[in-house]
């Protein structure tokens, strides 16, 4: 059970933490499975290396756990993958434990050290390509920026092949039930990889699609891959890496993701009219109430959408709130450049379609007409538009002529 230090293979250790607390990752994702944060310590035949921290909350856990192999003391390294709280929380408590520990990271992690704990003096920054010996092991460090964090290297212990890849191929949900993959369920696990890659490393697939690239074209295997958050993969580390090509491809699919809100349910009525009609036009439809929906959910199916449809009441003269925050959540992410629907409902006075609009421009998306507003419980009229808009995105998706989202 990997609430204990763990051996991965012949003096590497997994010493990180499970935390079943947090609602949220970053206050926005939800954590269901809860969440590990992956540590690990290497051992050569004179050195030791820890590779990665927890964060802050759970620094006397991590502490614990680490000195279950060596005490803090005897640690030579401590390298940061990247400067991500999540992993490096702990570096007020543990740097004071280790004062003699040299500190590893790219000169970009070593500002944001300095930036977050004041600590940049202890640094030694690392290029891509270099690398220490810890007696009979070589740690060799790979800058891979922007994955997800300008700072990000990967580390490769050589001679065991064992690459210690950063947040790339994590995922959501604790590991103190089964730490390998060879333990686990990993079909369940999928849909939590999924997600995290949606929410965390989405405005950077293209970083991810290179860093498969450069590991491939520099010829280094991977026996054991560990990343910082999810499984350790010992059986089959391809399974990981595949999948994350595979949704990182973002390849569209004849599917639209639509996020309605409403108030008093008349701007679902408007949205079943889209649902439907899409679906009788063969496109596959995930259809998320913006009141109730887990946004990771929403990110994880926008990996293979083709489009979007918006739909919102008028809310005070603004765009109903639990509906504005996926406009800017999507700016935000950098859903551009996608085909979209949209639809909003009043009775009173205003349409909020021209500050809906004003989201979508930013989002540089291909407004589907026609834009409809609905006025309560749609009328002939009103459901004739609606028809119309899904039949004109239905086309929109799946004319092989038209090309396909950014
Ligand atoms: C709290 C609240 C604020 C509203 N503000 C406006 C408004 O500023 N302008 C407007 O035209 N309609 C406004 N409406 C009317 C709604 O847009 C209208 O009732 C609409 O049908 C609600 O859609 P729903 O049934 O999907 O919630 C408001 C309604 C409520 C309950
Ligand atoms: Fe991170
Ligand atoms: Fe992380």
């Amino acid at each position: 059970m990997p609430n204990c230090a763990t051996r991965i293979i012949d003096e590497v250790y997994w010493v990180g933490v499970n935390d079943h607390e947090t609602p949220c990752f970053e206050g926005l994702w939800a954590l269901p499975k809860g969440m590990s944060y992956n540590a690990y310590l290497v051992r050569g035949k004179e050195k030791t290396a820890l590779i990665e921290l927890t964060k802050t909350t759970y620094t006397d856990e991590f502490i614990g756990r680490v000195e279950e192999i060596v005490p803090l003391s005897e640690v030579d390294y401590i390298i940061h993958n990247h400067m991500e709280p999540d992993h490096t929380g702990a570096i007020p408590a543990v740097y004071k434990l280790c004062p003699g520990a040299e500190i590893l990271c790219t000169a970009k992690a070593k500002t944001f050290l300095d930036q977050f704990y004041g600590e940049g003096e202890r640094v030694t920054a690392v290029k891509d390509g270099d690398s220490i010996d810890l007696g009979g092991r070589t740690l060799k460090f790979l800058s891979y920026p922007w994955l997800h964090w300008p700072d990000t290297m990967f580390t490769y212990l050589v001679e065991d092949k064992v690459l210690f890849s950063c947040d790339a191929f994590g995922g959501y949900g604790a590991v103190d039930e089964a730490l390998f993959d060879d333990q686990m369920d990993l079909e369940s696990y999928w849909p939590e990889a999924r997600r995290y890659l949606g929410t965390i490393v989405a405005s950077y697939l293209q970083h991810v699609v290179k860093a498969i690239d450069k590991w491939v074209k520099g010829g280094m295997g991977i026996d054991v891959l560990c990343p910082s958050h999810g499984p350790v993969y010992r059986q089959n580390p391809m399974a990981i890496i595949s999948r994350y090509q595979e949704w990182a491809k973002n390849d569209k699919k004849a599917k639209v993701v639509m996020i309605v809100g409403s108030m008093w349910g008349n701007t679902h009525k408007m949205g079943e009219v889209v649902h439907r009609r899409l679906e009788e036009k063969g496109i596959e439809v995930k259809y998320f109430d913006a009141a109730s929906a887990e946004p990771g959910a929403i990110l994880g199916e926008m990996l293979n959408a083709g489009g979007i449809v918006f739909g919102a009441p008028t809310y005070d003269a603004n765009i109903y709130p639990k509906l504005e925050y996926y406009l800017m959540l999507f700016k935000s992410k950098k859903k551009n450049g996608y085909p979209v629907g949209v639809f909003t409902q009043n009775s009173w006075n205003v349409s909020v379609l021209p500050k809906m609009e004003a989201y979508l421009k930013d989002m540089k998306a291909e407004i589907i007409q026609p834009e409809v507003v609905g006025h309560g419980a749609p009328n002939q009229e009103v459901t004739e538009a609606l028809r119309q808009l899904a039949d004109n995105l239905a086309a929109r998706i799946t004319d092989p002529c038209v090309c396909s989202p950014a």
